[in-house]
């Protein structure tokens, strides 16, 4: 008997998981250990040059009520309707695998809840860091361990962006173009470039990890659009890269920080050295110490690849995997507010400003140095007023 799925989309990723399904169908079944195929491709859109005419619909409603239909990949992106139509995916007891991180992030719990009442599967691993295994590596492989942190690179457009503005010297309009030409940024590059698709991400990730739904509204979260290339200059002569950061952490009250922010990481940082659309993920825990996880963040084929595998494991998995789950959260206290960040601070200030710091760098943009001592948050913007900084960056530890 063969195994009918169907795919919500037919953009960038949707389009990817067919081609890729037909390029390894045979090692794809194997892997499931059953025939496959897809039978209905949703879109809205006439794709007149594709070769799967006999499988586009327009109407869900084909789909919602094909019983052979036994798993949807969801790629469609947005809240709405992806929601609707995949919570009615899993009520009727199909399983779901999806791309679609702002998905996962604002409504996980409740797609969680309704595939447990529904003895099927809510998967997401192509909804954070592409190609990148690292939400079953989480709750599976690494289950053994008390995990307190995990910070990343947890965006392919702005490490692209970052990565051509420093080697190429090219500008942030055209990095970004280019980005969008491959198949990186989201519809509305707004959503890479001010650090919403990470936040996303790093919310999916510390849901997982603590157990509790954490909303993109409680996490402080900010993008690369401020980033200067004299600052990206300066950082590398003081011994780091500059990188947007993604990062949760357990605090010794409990509670935990996730945060997005540019950072400046060391260069003896593993992450430091992560360019292009590449991601990376450091997980520590009391058990591994720390573990990178690596690979292509964004783009048609990598996402491709996370939803299939997921596609795989729910035709493989009949009952409900209940190590990938959280609790919904009612209130957001045990999110702790950005002004528990403590730690060093990149500054950049006024030339004339007659600072002296041990090794303080000052050339025609100013002067730049990285603080001796840890301070909030909230301490570190006191002092850039007081400084009139041109610049105040965090560090990562
Ligand atoms: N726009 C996203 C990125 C795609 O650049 O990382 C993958 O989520």
């Amino acid at each position: 008997m063969s195994v009918k799925f169907a795919v919500l989309g037919h953009g960038v990723v949707g389009s990817g998981v067919v081609e890729l399904f037909y390029k390894n169908k045979k090692s794809i079944e194997q892997h499931a250990g059953t025939e496959m195929d897809i039978k209905y491709i949703l879109d809205l859109r006439d794709f007149p040059d594709s070769p799967y005419q006999d499988k586009f619909t327009k109407d869900f409603n084909d789909i919602l009520n094909d019983d052979e239909v036994t798993a949807v990949a969801e790629c469609m992106g947005g809240v709405e309707p992806a929601f609707s139509f995949v919570k009615a995916c899993l009520e009727k007891g199909k399983s779901v695998s999806t791309s679609n991180k702002e998905l996962v992030a604002e409504k996980g719990d409740i797609l969680l809840a309704a595939a447990k009442a529904h003895n099927c599967n809510f998967f997401f691993e192509a909804s954070v860091g592409g190609a990148i295994p690292i939400i079953r590596p989480l709750h599976r492989c690494l289950a053994a361990n008390d995990i307190d942190k995990v910070a990343g690179i947890l965006n392919g457009t702005t490490n692209f962006i970052l990565t051509k503005m420093y080697n190429d010297n090219m500008s942030f309009a055209d990095a970004l173009a280019l980005a969008q030409k491959l198949g990186y940024a989201e519809k509305d590059p707004t959503a890479d470039v001010e650090g919403h698709d990470a936040c996303r991400k790093i919310c999916i990730i510390s849901s997982l990890v603590f157990g509790r739904h954490v909303y993109p509204k409680d996490v402080f979260t900010k993008g690369i659009s401020e980033v200067d290339l004299a600052d990206v200059a300066a950082a590398d002569i003081l011994g780091h890269a500059i990188k947007l950061i993604a990062s949760v952490r357990r605090l010794d009250d409990g509670r935990i920080l996730p945060v997005v922010m540019p950072m400046l990481v060391p260069h003896e940082n593993i992450i430091a050295g992560v360019n292009d659309v590449f991601n990376a993920v450091l997980v520590y825990g009391d058990g591994i110490d720390q573990t990178m996880f690596y690979g292509r963040g964004a783009g048609k084929l990598p996402t491709a690849s996370a939803v299939l595998a997921d596609v795989i494991e729910a035709v493989k998995h009949k009952v409900t995997v209940f190590s990938q789950s959280w609790e919904p959260s009612s209130d957001n206290s045990f999110v702790a507010p950005v002004d528990a960040l403590t730690t060093k601070w990149y500054f950049r200030v006024p030339a004339d400003s007659n600072i002296d710091v041990e090794g303080a760098y000052t050339d025609e943009n100013g002067t730049s140095f990285i603080t001796q001592d840890k301070l909030t948050f909230g301490a570190a913007k006191a002092k850039a007023e007081e400084l009139k900084a041109l610049a105040c960056i965090p560090v990562l530890d």
